[in-house]
């Protein structure tokens, strides 16, 4: 019996080990893709902005130029937690194709239902399970705005479908500690991701 115990406690004992020693590898690794991912996200919807400005749709431009800003605070909030885990980020050359404003809300559409979908709730359950706390939280503040992002791209979408694009708002909000970022004249008080106060959001439109 005690020596039953002993070899328990030896399985634990190397168990823990492992866990302390190999603990964070694959959430280093998914913040790397994280913050690869939305900064060429930011570099993506800038440019998609300037296509709709050019097709006269000013408040898509908008929209786009709010949730470039928005990818790049995640990308940085990434970033950040990578720089207190010690690790460094590689310089990206950002890759993307900008088609008419349709077209790049389709691929928008498509960009944040993986990441809201399938990528973040993968990161997020590997954070948790390598006790990263600092990364589960940069991963659900990314994953949440990308909620938000998804149901304004959807709807700009239906109104330049019906040839209604000038009836969507004009102005955008981003926080700026946790990019959620708001499509209305007067948005929530404080932050329902962050609890930022409003008068710190970052203005898009007029
Ligand atoms: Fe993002
Ligand atoms: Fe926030």
């Amino acid at each position: 019996m005690k020596k039953m115990m002993l070899i328990c406690l030896a399985i634990l004992f190397n168990a823990g080990l492992q866990s302390i020693a190999g603990g964070t590898d694959k959430t280093i690794a998914n913040l790397k893709a994280a913050f690869k991912g939305e900064s060429n996200a930011s570099a993506k919807y800038a440019a998609y902005a300037e296509q709709a400005r050019k097709e006269g749709l000013i408040q898509i431009a908008t929209m786009f130029e709010a949730t470039s800003k928005a990818e790049q605070i995640h990308a940085a909030n990434h970033q950040t937690v990578l720089a207190k885990m010690g690790q460094k980020t590689d310089p990206l050359k950002p890759e993307f194709t900008v088609k008419t404003t349709k077209e790049n809300l389709q691929d928008a559409i498509s960009g944040v239902t993986y990441e809201m979908t399938t990528m973040y709730p993968g990161f997020i359950a590997t954070a948790k399970t390598e006790d990263v706390a600092s990364a589960s939280k940069s991963f659900r503040w990314a994953m949440d705005t990308e909620k938000n992002h998804r149901v304004m791209y959807q709807n700009a979408l239906n109104a330049l479908n019906a040839n209604k694009a000038n009836t969507l708002s004009k102005v955008y909000w981003v926080c700026p500690k946790c990019g959620n970022t708001y499509d209305t004249a007067k948005p929530e008080a404080t932050c329902s991701l962050c609890s930022t106060k409003r008068d710190k959001y970052i203005k898009f439109g007029k």
